[in-house]
């Protein structure tokens, strides 16, 4: 653990970026197989062409790899990191933590950990709690991942869903930066509890222990109104956008990439139009890996950066919406070169 006493005003900066995705893909020709779906369908529908599937394993396994991938290409030490924060619906165990699995896997022996849960908004919410931590001027460098296995807890049988998910890991580290023009400049967080009817998993937790009858009712496989969440996820998802676009007086000409998270690709399009950006300057690569909830946004970020796409002084409004309901929005100017 680090401290800094400084006055100066701290801004929280990206400085390294990891990924994992596993190497099993599960194609929507297969999916054919499995259930009444069919190749068409699923990439008009949703964007989705294939996913990643993780077969040796859990969700500690794709941080862990993230995490490793970042701090080798970064030349990070482990042991430098202060905290780690991991966003995850799909966690190893309920106890320990997740993030403490992935501590020890990594050997960031000087971090303390927690895992935050958010569902698809887990990303942008632990990305914002990690810029307090360092907008407090306590820590140094904080390890924010989002993974997810979520075929841990997709029904293969349910056509309404299993089409959609997939699994993958990915993270950021943040550290200090006094330079005003970089760095984490804004958010707008947002939840409504009252949609929890809507998406949720219905068993396994204290309101609904594990029993032979939740296993045979399979009340442990996620639960979506598919139609209801997208009606309010169009809408959370472009008015939180336009908000943040609002309050920070940027036009679209001002934003290089809205890096949306990547639930549907019908989604993503109504949020770039309503935020006047030209499909280009949208990141997608949901038919590649479809959702897989709290990695979606870093894996965006990851790819485009190392493809040479995002760039120093960029403008991103990073935006997501899931299930709680929780969602938001934040604003940042690339700072890596
Ligand atoms: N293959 C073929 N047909 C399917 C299907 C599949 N995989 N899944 C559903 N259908 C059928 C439905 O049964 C329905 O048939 P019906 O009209 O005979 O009843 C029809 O397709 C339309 O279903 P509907 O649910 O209205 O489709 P949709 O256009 O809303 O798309 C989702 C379904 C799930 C792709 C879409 O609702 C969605 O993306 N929802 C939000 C997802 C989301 O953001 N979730 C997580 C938050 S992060």
């Amino acid at each position: 653990m680090s401290t800094n006493k400084s006055n100066n005003k701290l801004r929280a900066t990206i400085t390294g970026v990891g990924m994992y995705a596993p190497e099993k893909i599960l194609d929507n020709k297969t999916l054919e197989k499995l259930v009444d779906t069919n190749d068409e369908w699923i990439r008009t529908r949703t964007g989705i062409k294939e996913r990643r599937i993780l077969e040796d394993g859990a969700t500690s396994d794709l941080g862990a790899r993230a995490a490793q991938d970042l701090l080798e290409k970064h030349n990070v030490d482990p042991k430098d990191i202060d905290v780690i924060i991991v966003a995850t619906v799909t966690p190893d165990y309920f106890f320990p933590s997740t993030s403490c699995l992935i501590q020890n896997k990594i050997g960031a022996s000087n971090a303390w950990a927690f895992d935050l849960s958010a569902a698809c908004s887990g990303f942008l919410f632990a990305l914002q709690t990690g810029t307090s931590l360092i907008e407090a001027g306590r820590y140094k460098k904080v390890l924010v991942i989002g993974a997810d296995k979520m075929s841990a807890i997709v029904d293969y049988t349910d056509r309404n869903t299993c089409i959609l998910f997939g699994d993958a890991g990915s993270a950021v580290l943040l550290e200090p930066t006094e330079d005003e023009s970089i760095g984490i400049k804004d958010s707008i967080l947002n939840v409504d509890g009252s949609g929890f009817e809507s998406l949720h998993m219905q068993a396994g937790g204290s309101a609904r222990p594990a029993s032979v009858e939740t296993v045979q009712n399979k009340e442990h496989f996620i639960y979506q109104d598919g139609k209801a969440v997208f009606k309010v996820a169009v809408k959370g998802m472009a008015d939180v956008s336009v908000e943040i676009m609002e309050k920070n007086n940027l036009k679209s000409e001002d934003i290089a990439y809205l890096v949306p998270h990547q639930a549907n690709l019908r989604i993503i399009d109504a949020t770039a139009k309503r935020m006047g950006l030209e499909p280009e300057k949208v990141t997608i690569n949901i038919d590649r890996y479809g959702n897989t909830t709290a990695a979606t946004i870093p894996l965006c970020i990851t790819e485009y950066y190392r493809d040479g796409k995002i760039k120093k002084g960029d403008n991103l409004i990073l935006a997501a919406f899931g299930a709680g309901y929780t969602w938001g929005s934040i604003y940042l100017t690339w700072g890596l070169d």
